[in-house]
């Protein structure tokens, strides 16, 4: 998961940032291709929503419908607990995971001002939201 993170993010989770979510009630899971860790996803449940905080798959996986299996798959766990929608926030300049998002029936509802790092910078973060029914 570090080495996916390290490749995917430009301000990468630290291994303690994954254990600290990890070791709370937690949506989140990995996919596994043969005895390599492909793709995770790090949601948490909050109140009657989940926040999905963090969705990757390994470079060379990608574009071949993982990312959508993961969603598809995050919905299901979020059915057995009645949770009402999906909020997650994506890096304005990620226009990539924003079309991945739109693709799978995700909407933009706001922005989050310098909500995220960048260098020493900040940068806004855009707001997306599925309605779970
Ligand atoms: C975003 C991400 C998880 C998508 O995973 P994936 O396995 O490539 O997604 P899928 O193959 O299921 O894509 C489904 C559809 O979403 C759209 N899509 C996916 N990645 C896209 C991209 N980079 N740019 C534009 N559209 C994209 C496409 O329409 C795609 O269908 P197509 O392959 O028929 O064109 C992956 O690109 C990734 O790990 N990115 C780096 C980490 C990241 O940015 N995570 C989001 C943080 S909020």
């Amino acid at each position: 998961m570090l080495e996916i993170e390290e490749i995917s993010n430009p301000t990468p989770w630290k291994e303690q940032t994954f254990k600290n979510i990890l070791s709370s009630r937690t949506l989140s899971f990995v996919i596994i291709s043969g005895q390599n860790v492909i793709g995770f996803c790090i949601a948490s449940k909050v109140a009657d929503e989940c926040h999905l905080q963090n969705i990757s798959v390994t470079a060379s996986f990608r574009k071949q419908g993982i990312g959508k299996y993961i969603l598809d798959t995050l919905i299901k766990r979020c059915a057995l607990y009645e949770l009402q929608n999906i909020i997650l926030e994506v890096r304005e300049s990620n226009e990539g995971a924003q079309e991945f998002y739109r693709k799978n029936n995700f909407n933009p509802i706001g922005k989050r001002k310098d909500y995220y790092k960048l260098g020493e910078q900040r940068e806004s973060a855009v707001l997306m939201s599925l309605i779970l029914s």
